[in-house]
């Protein structure tokens, strides 16, 4: 029978697998795994490769714990995922522009980068595929990042509401974050900050993609909005997008669809950057963290 209230639609848990070269621990039954047996210091063979793509493909969010990379290293690892590319708001390790650092002192104030739902950079026209993060100093409790995964948001919609989303794109563009809405708050770039000098035409280019995209690896539909970058249905005014946003932001958030990354130093995480969100999580007030990060490169998300 037709399910009367979303909450009733519980999401797909994903299939266990059998590994040989691995051994893959879920977080959740909808995503997020810890990899263990590996050592990502040494080239990795096809084989390996093979069985970490298909946790990856399964998992969507997956960790390496204990793993010391230099940053040769971590962008090494980084290239079995595709090609590295950088984002232009964030600084680069002195040495490694492929290295980008998310860092916050102790002494900073203010908002933590990243701290609502959000995928990244899906202002561009091919946003990227998948983020490899490593944990280098991160305070002993708090600062976890949050994941949800948007197949299962987008498998627990109705069937009457997926095919009245099915034809809709969405207008995505980075003005909240370093265009002219970013400016219009007065917030200024702060060259010791995460953002360094950035070009407001850029943050004010807008890009239209599909509300439901199908993963280009798992053939799997999957939710495609955020509330960082994505302003409007396209073709809708922003008080006509409003209600379908606002409720699919909300639906997207459900606590079931998520899992929670608890960092220790030297733990290497990889995220699929299309078919899942992620969030920070501001509760280590008061203590250092410094993560690096590299980005993967993407392709233009289609239906
Ligand atoms: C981000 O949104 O890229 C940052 C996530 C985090 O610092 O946990």
């Amino acid at each position: 029978m037709q399910a009367k209230s979303s909450l009733d639609a519980h999401p797909t848990l994903v299939k266990p697998r059998a590994y040989r070269h691995l051994e893959v621990q879920p977080l959740t039954g909808v995503l997020g795994a810890h990899i263990v047996g590996v050592d990502l210091r040494e080239p990795l063979s096809a084989d390996v490769w093979e069985e970490i793509g298909n946790a990856f493909a399964d998992h969507q969010v997956v960790m390496f714990p204990d793993q010391k990379l230099s940053h040769e290293q971590h962008v090494a690892f980084g290239r079995g995922f595709g090609e590295v590319i950088r984002l232009p708001q964030l600084h680069s390790v002195e040495g490694h522009p492929d290295v980008q650092i998310i860092r916050r002192l102790a002494t900073d104030t203010g908002r933590v980068v990243g701290e609502n739902w959000h995928a990244d950079s899906t202002y561009l026209e091919e946003p990227p595929r998948a983020v490899v993060m490593r944990a280098v100093d991160v305070p002993p409790y708090g600062g976890d990042t949050g994941f949800l995964s948007m197949y299962a948001a987008y498998e627990a919609l109705s069937p009457a509401y997926k095919a009245l989303i099915a034809p809709l794109n969405v207008v995505h563009s980075a003005t909240r974050i370093f265009g002219s809405a970013y400016l219009a708050q007065g917030r200024r770039y702060n060259a010791s900050g995460a953002k360094t000098q950035m070009d407001v035409e850029l943050g004010d280019r807008e890009m239209v993609h599909p509300l439901v995209c199908k993963h280009e690896v798992s053939g799997r539909p999957f939710l495609y909005l955020n509330k960082t970058y994505s302003q409007r249905i396209d073709g809708l005014t922003t008080e006509e997008s409003a209600p379908i946003m606002n409720f699919l932001h909300e639906h997207c958030a459900r606590f079931d669809f998520t899992c929670r990354a608890r960092w220790h130093n030297d733990q290497i995480l990889v995220w699929d950057n299309r078919c899942t969100m992620h969030r920070a999580i501001p509760d280590y007030a008061g203590q250092d963290r410094y993560m690096t990060r590299i980005t993967i490169a993407g392709q233009r998300p289609a239906r």
